[in-house]
């Protein structure tokens, strides 16, 4: 069986429902953009690339089921749906990346309002294509630079977050890169961490990691360090990315800082694995980056909140367990941002971009 948490034909859309990995796989149908902005923001869809391509296949289906008494109709009617959609979730440019390219394609498009839909449709079908092909792209230059970095011995690896195919299109980036790793005969072994408070690790890496029979191990985020410490055999830690800021500092899911602290402890690579659509030249640094913040509910209880279509908890499917004291303060930031400093190697599409000689990596050559 292969992982899709993206089923696309022309017409008709539906998502694997993240927040019920990895007790039930249940897709729905996403209908229009006010679907995939409730999805987006839900988590029931997530990860960089996945709520990008989401948005605009949503919109494409929204258009396809549409009529349009002219093509600047049209050309309105996307830029409306678009701004919505970007301000479903902060942090991540991937979903803006693909906003602003869809809305300058159908503004340059000619013709009447058929053609300009027409040409909407098409270049949001290929994002969903050029993503898992960019995703295998970033997993054969992990592996090359891999193997000139560490060597031909194997060893094991340590990630954070869902990088895989349920945060893309399908392959992965980080992910992505243990999966050609693997595939090698180079990898000893995956530690996934569990990622708090989403658990994104226990609950959607860990589960495409058994799908693929990759040796692996869950941690809690607690135990990077004195893992590192343990395991020198691991000797590269791979994180995705949300944004990597012009000088290359990298937001990625909360906890992805401190790990790119210990890996420069513990001598481990620190490896960032992003598509070029994650590169946002026009933010300076890391200072420049958006954090958002989540409901305080997903630190204070456990499987749940479970949330409809509509973006509403569901108390009867939620059976929500409290774990922490009432009343207590919770801060629950869900991004942070670890620095090109501590940063080795930031694995693209395109290539791999390591600092020159006076620690700067030079990111627009990628774009
Ligand atoms: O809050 P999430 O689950 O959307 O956060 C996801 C991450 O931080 C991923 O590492 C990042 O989006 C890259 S996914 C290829």
């Amino acid at each position: 069986m292969v992982l899709e948490a993206i089923k696309y034909t022309p017409h008709s859309l539906a998502i694997l429902d993240q927040l019920r990995l990895p007790h039930e796989s249940v897709y729905f149908p996403i209908k229009n953009s006010v679907d995939a902005f409730n999805a987006i923001k839900s988590m029931t869809v997530r990860g960089a690339p996945a709520i990008a391509i989401v948005a605009a296949l949503a919109l494409a289906v929204e258009l396809a089921n549409t009529e349009f008494e002219s093509a600047d109709d049209v050309r309105e009617f996307v830029g409306d749906k678009l701004k919505y959609l970007v301000t479903s979730r902060p942090t991540a440019v991937n979903l803006s990346d693909a906003a602003r390219k869809l809305e300058n394609l159908v503004n340059e498009t000619d013709g009447d309002a058929t053609t300009v839909v027409r040409a909407y449709i098409t270049a949001a079908e290929k994002m969903l294509v050029d993503d898992v092909s960019d995703n295998m792209n970033i997993g054969k230059n992990g592996l090359e630079w891999a193997k000139k970095t560490i060597g031909s011995d194997k060893f094991s690896i340590l990630t954070i977050c869902n990088t895989g195919s349920l945060a893309t299109a399908g392959y992965g980036t980080a992910l992505g890169i243990i999966r050609s790793i693997h595939g090698d005969g180079l990898l000893s072994h995956a530690y996934a961490l569990e990622t708090r408070p989403y658990n994104q690790g226990s609950r959607l890496t860990a589960y495409e990691l058994v799908h693929d029979n990759i040796p692996a191990t869950l941690i809690t985020d607690s135990m990077a360090s004195v893992l590192l410490k343990s395991h020198p055999e691991i000797k590269m830690i791979v994180v995705g990315a949300d944004r990597v800021a012009k000088n290359g500092d990298t937001a990625n899911k909360i906890g992805t800082y401190q790990l790119s602290i210990v890996a420069k402890h513990h001598g481990v690579k620190f490896v960032v694995a992003a598509p070029t659509t994650s590169i946002d030249i026009q933010t300076k640094t890391g200072e420049g980056i958006a954090i958002e913040q989540r409901n305080p509910e997903e630190l204070v209880t456990v499987r749940g909140p479970v949330v409809d279509k509509d973006g509403k908890v569901n108390k009867e499917e939620a059976k929500t367990v409290h774990i922490a004291a009432p009343g207590i303060g919770v801060w629950n930031p869900s991004f942070d941002v670890a620095p090109a400093t501590l940063i080795d190697a930031i694995v693209t599409e395109k290539g791999v971009a390591e600092k020159d000689q006076n620690g700067e990596f030079h990111l627009e050559s990628f774009l």
